[in-house]
């Protein structure tokens, strides 16, 4: 049953492939049938990574003097290589992440977009000109690199998330150091290959696969890395946060969501209940911006968890690679775990089931770790399944009163990522943008997606409070030097005192 093709990959530091330090592996399966073994990966030591930061360090001043329309460059060609290789990266997401092919072909696809947008930053402004106190002072600002970051990705947008920091990343002038996480090892090989074949130079981009527990302190404890950009859980990225900023370093944390779709009277109820498990069950949920709660006014709650029910049970569980199918499996087994605990958490509090409910064994599922798409009926937004982060196909149904009751149960959690409301009413739909908690916001849309030229972020628990993609990425990737230039002295005859030139000096002269 084990697959004989599966290989042996390397990480890449400082321009070479080269396998691990001490020789330990990782395996790589397919969540939709384990037995499918994809390749070896090196299990990374804190030797690689500190080799990484060494090829990372030495490229930094290099690269931070490549024009920005060069780096830009680079980006474009990488976007083009990308492109001509979707089907080929697609395939792999499926095959090591799960999601059904048309998600990782969309995913895919993102990824050019993103490497576009950021080749075209490249010929942006890279500061601003001030007026000064001095008319003859050039006054301005340049936004530089930080020199070396960090980038730290989640498995469930293996393509887009590692691409929507290290292009930024890139084209502000840094140079990165790439710790994919260890379940999609594959797609990462291959966004380096790619950006290595369009012509980065060598050290720009470091790839190092390992257990996050085993080598991210010596990237995230490294004071060599000013800058660490993660996406991923709450307590580990809680733990990042700390050990990046402790040592003076700048970090960004992008962390979980507890989504809220708000259903009012007046919505187009096939609509909402369409995009809401649009929402709650592509990529089976695990998305930091998947709908994860229905809060629905008491006038349609019927009807529309009815539309909901009936759509979910409709839905195809499968292989993500076979083309009917509608939810794939979860990424593992601990992902599939930590689901089934809150589907019997559910069974315990008596919470009704319109939908699935289940695990999915049997041998058509060819032990892949397959949980049915879930609907609850009335959960108690004080419940856990109402407060805490599944990341599964499962959607809770939660009545409201009113327009009132509803933002504020939406409100009532401690995340803050995405949200959306379906109304007919747009001064409601207005008024909701303003109401809610949350650093995307979606009227009559799906809670879940991101376009790469607009700001993406939490509030709240959801992130740090910075934002990525979009001109907002530069913010993060870059710092800024503010320059004052002043013309040199006039040569003799000099004026017999120093010529003040500065507000503050004029002033302190004046009353001296
Ligand atoms: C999307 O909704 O398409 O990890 C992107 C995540 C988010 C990205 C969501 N950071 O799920």
């Amino acid at each position: 049953m084990v697959a004989t093709d599966a290989r042996t990959y390397q990480n890449y530091i400082g321009g070479e492939w080269a396998d691990g330090r001490d020789g330990g592996t990782i395996e790589n399966r397919n969540p939709a049938n384990p037995a499918d073994l994809i390749g070896l990966w090196p299990r990374s030591t804190p030797a690689d990574m500190a080799e990484a930061v060494d090829a990372a360090v030495g490229a930094a001043p290099g690269w931070a003097n490549t024009s920005a329309l060069q780096r830009g460059a680079v980006l474009l060609r990488a976007a083009a290589l990308l492109e001509a290789r979707t089907e080929e990266v697609a395939a792999a997401m499926t095959r090591e992440e799960g999601k059904t092919l048309r998600e990782a072909r969309g995913e895919t696809t993102r990824g050019v977009a993103i490497l576009r947008y950021y080749a075209g930053e490249g010929a942006q402004p890279v500061g601003e000109v001030y007026p000064s106190a001095n008319t003859r002072t050039m006054l301005y600002t340049l936004h530089v690199p930080l020199g070396v970051v960090g980038v730290i990705t989640p498995w469930n947008f293996p393509v887009a998330i590692p691409l929507w920091k290290i292009a930024p990343a890139l084209v502000y002038g840094n140079t990165v150091v790439f710790k994919p996480a260890e379940l999609t090892p594959l797609t990462a090989t291959l966004l380096t290959q790619i950006l290595e074949e369009a012509g980065l130079p060598k050290g720009a981009l470091n790839l190092v696969v390992g257990l996050g527990h085993e080598v991210g302190p010596a990237l995230t404890g490294d004071e060599r890395v000013t800058g660490v950009s993660f996406t991923g859980s709450n307590r580990v990225g809680r733990e990042i946060g700390r050990a990046v900023t402790d040592r003076g370093g700048k970090a960004q944390l992008e962390l979980g969501g507890k989504n809220p779709v708000v259903v009012l009277a007046d919505a187009d109820l096939d609509q909402a209940a369409a995009l809401t498990v649009q929402g709650a069950m592509m990529s089976a949920g695990q998305k930091c911006t998947a709908t994860s709660r229905a809060i629905v006014e008491r006038a349609v709650l019927e009807p529309f968890a009815r539309k909901v029910a009936e759509r979910v049970r409709a839905l195809v569980v499968g292989d993500g690679m076979d083309e009917r199918t509608q939810v794939s499996p979860l990424v593992s087994a601990a992902q599939r775990d930590k689901v089934v605990e809150y589907l019997d958490l559910a069974r315990q509090e008596g919470v009704e089931t319109l939908a699935g409910g289940e695990a999915l064994e049997g041998p058509e599922y060819r032990g892949g770790y397959f949980v049915q798409p879930t609907v609850y009926a009335n959960v108690r937004p004080e419940s856990r399944l109402a407060q805490e982060e599944i990341f599964g196909p499962v959607v809770g149904i939660i009545p409201a009163r009113d327009y009132d009751e509803a933002v504020t149960l939406a409100n009532g959690v401690r995340f803050g990522l995405s949200a959306s409301v379906f109304t007919r009413d747009i001064a409601k739909g207005l008024r909701f943008t303003r109401d809610i908690q949350a650093g995307i916001v979606h009227v009559n849309g799906e809670t879940a997606g991101a376009e790469p030229q607009v700001p993406f972020g939490g509030m709240k628990g959801s992130s740090s409070y910075s934002r990525e993609q979009g001109k907002a990425a530069e913010h993060f990737f870059t710092q800024i030097k503010t320059v004052y230039l002043d013309e040199p002295a006039t040569p003799a005859p000099a004026a017999p005192f120093p010529v003040a030139t500065d507000p503050t000096t004029m002033e302190r002269e004046a009353s001296e």
